[in-house]
C-alpha cells in the first residue's frame, strides 16, 4: 500500500534533503540578512496549515520541490512562523489569540495541557514564536520555562510576546545540524514539543536527547502529523489532488508535505501512531498514543467525503478510510476508535 512505503521513502528522501541543506548553507546567511536578499517570499501564497492560522489555498507560482531544496530548516522557519510574525499589543490580545488558536484543534489542550505544571522544569522544544510558552507561563507556575527553536526570529518574537504579559522564560537557539540539547542530564520534568518532530531531519536523535534531559518520572508530550487523518485522506488525496489537480503525480506523503506549513517547507513528515511509537522505542522511550486533535479545516471539509467516495478515480485506500468513519455526538469523525484529526498526540517516558 502506498502509505506503508512512506517511512522508507521518507528516510531515503532525508539524505537528499540533507544534501540540499548543505548546498544551501549560503542561502541561510542570505535569509538572515533580511527580505529581498534571496529569501523565500512571505507566506501569502501558502496553503492551509494544520498548525498555522487557516488561510485560503491558492496556486503557488514556482516549483515547491525546487524551492524547498534551496532553504535550510532554520532559514525557512526564520522567514515563516505560525503567527506570521504577528506582534501582540496587550496581554488580553495575546491570550485571546492563544485561546482562539487552541480552539481550532479539538481537543488539543486536553491532549497537550499547559496547566498543571507548577514547580516543574518545563522545556518547550520547537517553541516557535512562543504560543505554548504563553500558555505554560500563564496557566502554570513552572520553576523554569525554557523555549528552544532553530529560528532566531521566532525566539525574539516569543520573548516579546511573553514580555507583553510580564512573563519570563529562557530562550535557546538550536543548531539544526546538531541534535544536542544544551541542558544537563535528568534536569527537565516535562518536555513539550508540538508540531516539531515531523520537521526535523533525525527525530530519533532529538527523542534520544529528550530522554537524556528528562528526569526519572518525568514526562514528554509530543504532537506530530497523523497519517490516519482527514488532512491526508480527504484534503490531500481528494480536494487537492483530484479536485484541484495539484501534486497529483507525487506519492501521497510527498503531496502532504506541501500542504501543511507552506508549499516550500523543507521537511514535513507524517506518521501512523505505531510508526511514531517505534521511533520512540528506538530512542529508549516508552509511550502511548493519547489520541488526535481535529483541525476545524478538516471538519469543514467533511461534506466533500461523499463526492470523494463517488469519484471512481479516488484510490481505494482513501475511499475506505472515509467509508469507515464513525461520528460522535458532536459530529467529530473517528477512524478505528480515534479522532481522524491531523494532530497526533503522544505521551512518552523513559523505559
Ligand atoms: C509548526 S511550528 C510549531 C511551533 C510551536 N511549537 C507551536 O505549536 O506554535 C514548527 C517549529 O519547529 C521549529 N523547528 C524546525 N526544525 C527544528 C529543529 N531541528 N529543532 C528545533 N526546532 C525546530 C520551527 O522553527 C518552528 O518554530
Amino acid at each position: 500500500m502506498e502509505g506503508k512505503k512512506c517511512m522508507s521513502k521518507l528516510r531515503s528522501g532525508l539524505s537528499r534533503i540533507r544534501k540540499g541543506m548543505r548546498e544551501a548553507s549560503a542561502g541561510f546567511s542570505a535569509l538572515r540578512a533580511g527580505p529581498g536578499t534571496g529569501a523565500a517570499p512571505a507566506s501569502t501564497e501558502e496553503l492551509r496549515s494544520p498548525t498555522e492560522e487557516l488561510r485560503s489555498p491558492t496556486e503557488e507560482s514556482r516549483s515547491p520541490t525546487e524551492e524547498s531544496r534551496s532553504v535550510t530548516s532554520a532559514g525557512y522557519w526564520t522567514q515563516h512562523n505560525v503567527t506570521q510574525h504577528r506582534r501582540f499589543a496587550t496581554a488580553e490580545e495575546s491570550l485571546a489569540y492563544f485561546q482562539w488558536r487552541c480552539d481550532q484543534y479539538q481537543p488539543y489542550l486536553d491532549l497537550l495541557p499547559v496547566a498543571g505544571h507548577d514547580g516543574k522544569v518545563v522545556l518547550d522544544y520547537g517553541c516557535g514564536p512562543g504560543h505554548d510558552l504563553v500558555g505554560f507561563a500563564h496557566y502554570s507556575n513552572p520553576a523554569r520555562l525554557i523555549g528552544m527553536d532553530v529560528s532566531p526570529s521566532s525566539l525574539d518574537e516569543a520573548r516579546l510576546r511573553l514580555g507583553v504579559h510580564n512573563l519570563e522564560a529562557e530562550y535557546e537557539l538550536v543548531d539544526e545540524n546538531n541534535a544536542r540539547i544544551s541542558l544537563d542530564d535528568e534536569s527537565v520534568d516535562y518536555v513539550h514539543s508540538s508540531g516539531v518532530l515531523h520537521h526535523v531531519p533525525d527525530p530519533v536523535a532529538v527523542l534520544r536527547e529528550f530522554r537524556r534531559v528528562l528526569r526519572p518520572g518525568g514526562e514528554i508530550r509530543v504532537m506530530i502529523y497523523n497519517y490516519d487523518s482527514l488532512w491526508l485522506h480527504l484534503y490531500t488525496a481528494y480536494v487537492v489532488r483530484l479536485e484541484e489537480g495539484r501534486y497529483a503525480d507525487l506519492p501521497i506523503c510527498e503531496a502532504f508535505r506541501h500542504l501543511t506549513d507552506g508549499p516550500h517547507c523543507p521537511i514535513s513528515n507524517v506518521y501512523r501512531p505505531a510508526e511514531f511509537l517505534s521511533l520512540a522505542t528506538e530512542a529508549g522511550l516508552a509511550g502511548e498514543h493519547l489520541g488526535n486533535a481535529l483541525a476545524m479545516h478538516e471538519l469543514s471539509l467533511l461534506p466533500k467525503r461523499f463526492a470523494a467516495v463517488l469519484d471512481e478515480r479516488f484510490p481505494r485506500e482513501h475511499r475506505h478510510f472515509l467509508l469507515d468513519l464513525t461520528f460522535d455526538e458532536r459530529g467529530h469523525p473517528f477512524w478505528q476508535g480515534e479522532r481522524a484529526g491531523v494532530d497526533g498526540c503522544f505521551r512518552l517516558w523513559r523505559s
